[in-house]
Order: C-alpha cells, then structure tokens, then sequence
C-alpha cells in the first residue's frame, strides 16, 4: 500500500492536494505533515479530518530527527513536497526564513527519502512542487517552457530555484525518483488573505483600500487552485521520472484588470451599486525587483497527459468569492492577531 506523505498539507494548496487525494485515494494512506506556520491552518482539512486514511504529523520539515520518525513510523513510500515559505513579499523582509524552509527543509526530505529508501529507489517518487517564478520575468512577448534557463529575482523564487536544483541533483547523483512541476498563481477557496486575490476579496468585504503595487500593469497567469491539484494527482501517477511539467492555463491578466473585475463581480454579489469598490483601489509603492509578466506554456501537460483546466477564470472567481462569503468565520480567524500586525508593516508603514 502506498503511504504517501504531503508536506506542508495545511496551507492553501497543500490542504487543497490533500482533500482530493484522501477522497481520490481510499487505499492510499494519506499523511499530512505541517508545521503549522501562520499560513498552515488545521480548519482546512475539517472535510477530510476523519477519513480513516488521514493522518496528521505536526513537524518542521528542518528538523531531520522528526522528519526520520515520521518516514519510520507510517512506512512512507513517496514523498509530495508543498511544505515552504511562500510569499514573495515576506521574503524581501525576511529571506533566511526562505533558505531555512525552502533549501534546507526540502533537503532534510531528500535525505530522510535517500536514507529509507535505499534497498530500491524505483519503487519511490519524490515528488517537488515548484513555481513559475524561478524562471524569472517575461517581456511582453513569449512563454515559460520547461527547457526555460532559471532565473530568479526574488528571494523567494531564489530559494525555490535552489530546491528545484537540490531535487535534481538527488536523482542525478543517487537514483533518487523525482519529478517537479512549476506552476503559475493559484486562487482559490483557502487562500491565505496576504497574497493579491484573497486580500482584496477581504478588503473589499471591508470597505478597506485595495492597494496596488506600481502602475498595475504587471501581469501574472492564474490558474484555479482545484486544477492545480488535478494536474498534481495527474503527473504524480503518469508522470515521466526525471522530467518537469509546467502547469498553467493560459490566462494572463494585469494586475489592474483582475482587481477591476474583482470589483465588478463582488459588487453584484454584495448588492453594492455598480463601480462602488472599484473606489477602493489605491497606488502603492512598488514590490522591490517586481517581475513584470510571468506566463506559462503548459503544451507539455496538454499534450503529454492531457490535462486542461476544468473552469474559466470568471467561473472560478466567482466560486472563489463565494467560498469567502459563505465562511467568514475562517477569514476572521486568520485575519485576527498576526494578520493585522503584518498588514500594519506591509501596508501602512
Ligand atoms: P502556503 O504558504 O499557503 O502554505 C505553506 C504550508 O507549508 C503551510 O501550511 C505552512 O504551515 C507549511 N510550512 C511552512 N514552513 C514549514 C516547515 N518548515 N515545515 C513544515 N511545514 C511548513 O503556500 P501555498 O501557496 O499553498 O504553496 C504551496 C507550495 O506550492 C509551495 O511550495 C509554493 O512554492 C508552491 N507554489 C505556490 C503557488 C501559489 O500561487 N500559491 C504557485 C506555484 C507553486
Ligand atoms: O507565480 C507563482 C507564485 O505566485 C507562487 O510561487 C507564490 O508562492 C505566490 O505567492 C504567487 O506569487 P506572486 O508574488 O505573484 O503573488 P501575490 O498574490 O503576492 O501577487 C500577485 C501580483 O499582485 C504581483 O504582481 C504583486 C501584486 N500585488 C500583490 C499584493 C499582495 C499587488 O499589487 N498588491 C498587493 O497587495
């Protein structure tokens, strides 16, 4: 029986992968193993909490005795790796918390799977979950392929590209099965309110300003966090080991156009008049090294696996909005103590 251990399972895609696989996967043995940060949220999981194939390890991907425990105790025998720090905007304030997670916790994994799988790595995957920002930014033409060089701006994407590197490595120089995926932006229900969507969902909601970096016009590609999870479960079975899939769907808006649509579809939710929230939106200093269009070529999954999205932006958008009106005591909890402490920093200083 696969024992299949998802790092970092609590947070916004991670809990995602998890409630698909423990439903998906009956027979798997699904073990969730997260240190529960400010962005790791146990709320997350109540629909699978009781499955009787989920289990729950809280513990530092860093700390390689309870990592080595944890790989002892439920017999793991494949690895998806989503546990990191992973807002580009807190790295700038604070990259050694980024090399701490992101480098040396995700090669405390490879170790821990290089030590307990060594009687035969062919029977393991260790499967890495990357990001489109490593390939660092587009001009106003072209797309981010797998053969794309690396490219990094941010501390962020620094610390993800060294990972990305480090997993290669592991299976090049021991054997180590691995595949890793870089994907575009995700949205979705379970969205910590710090990133673009989710914040000026919240905002919104509040009446609050809706900031901006710069002019606007920085572009980024969305995908709905569901697809990405269905493009997770996809390559983890039919993959090809050694290679790397870039997911995306093709849909790139500008930083402005999105907030404005943002606006239009609340205010029709919300019952507010027409234009209301669009008011709200403010210019913003800029992010420092702010990459200017990411834009993903996922011909290869398409083609490859046949994966394609399964919504519209507009349709999950509007599901997303929905999922933030209808649990609004999940966005208060997270958006209580810490949360305003750290918009207070980012924002108002
Ligand atoms: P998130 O910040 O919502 O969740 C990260 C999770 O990892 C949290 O539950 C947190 O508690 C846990 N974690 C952090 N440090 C840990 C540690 N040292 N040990 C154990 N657990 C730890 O992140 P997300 O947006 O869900 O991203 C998940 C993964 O997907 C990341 O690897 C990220 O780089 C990648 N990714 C994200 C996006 C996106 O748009 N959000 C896009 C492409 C790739
Ligand atoms: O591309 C994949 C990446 O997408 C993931 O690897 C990261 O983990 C994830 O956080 C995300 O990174 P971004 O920096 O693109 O996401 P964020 O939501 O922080 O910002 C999206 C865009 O919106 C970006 O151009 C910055 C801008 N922005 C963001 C915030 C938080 C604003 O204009 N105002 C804001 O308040």
């Amino acid at each position: 029986m696969k024992s299949i251990l998802i790092t970092g399972g609590a947070g916004f895609i991670g809990s995602e992968v998890v409630r698909q696989f423990v439903v998906n996967h009956p027979d798997y043995k699904i073990v969730n193993l997260d240190a529960l940060t400010y962005a790791g949220n146990l709320e997350n999981l109540k629909p699978v909490e009781n499955a009787a194939n989920y289990n729950f390890e809280k513990a530092d991907i860093t700390d390689a005795a309870a990592i080595n425990a944890v790989f002892e105790k439920h017999g793991i025998t494949d690895v998806i790796h989503l546990a990191a720090e992973s807002h580009v905007d807190r790295s700038i304030t604070d990259p050694l918390a980024f090399v701490h997670t992101n480098v040396i916790g995700t090669v405390t994994l490879l170790e821990a799977a290089k030590k307990y799988w060594k009687e035969d790595y062919n029977k393991h995957l260790f499967y890495h979950i990357s990001t489109d920002e490593v390939y660092g930014t587009l001009g106003a033409e072209g797309f981010f392929t797998e053969e794309t060089s690396y490219d990094p701006h941010s501390p962020y994407s620094a610390s993800k590209a060294s990972s990305d590197h480090f997993v290669r490595a592991y299976y090049d120089t021991y054997g180590i099965q691995v595949v890793v995926s870089n994907c575009s932006n995700n949205y979705g229900p379970y969205h910590f309110p710090e990133k673009l969507i989710p914040l000026s969902i919240n905002n919104i909601i509040n009446h609050k300003p809706l900031p901006v970096y710069g002019d606007g016009k920085y572009t980024r590609d969305w995908l709905y966090v569901i697809d990405h999870a269905s493009a997770i479960d996809l390559i983890f079975h039919k993959g090809k080991v050694g290679d790397t899939y870039n997911i995306g769907g093709f849909n790139e808006w500008q930083n402005i156009d999105l907030v404005k649509l943002l606006c239009k579809q609340m205010d029709e939710k919300l019952g507010r008049e027409a234009g209301d929230s669009e008011k709200l939106i403010t210019f913003v200093k800029d992010r420092p090294g702010h990459d200017k269009r990411y834009a993903i070529d996922a011909t290869k999954l398409n083609k490859e696996l046949g994966w394609y999205p399964s919504v519209t932006f507009e349709e999950g958008l509007s599901a997303t909005i929905d999922w933030y009106l209808s649990n609004t005591e999940w966005l208060n909890n997270v958006t209580s103590g810490n949360y305003a402490k750290y918009y207070e920093q980012q924002y108002n200083h």
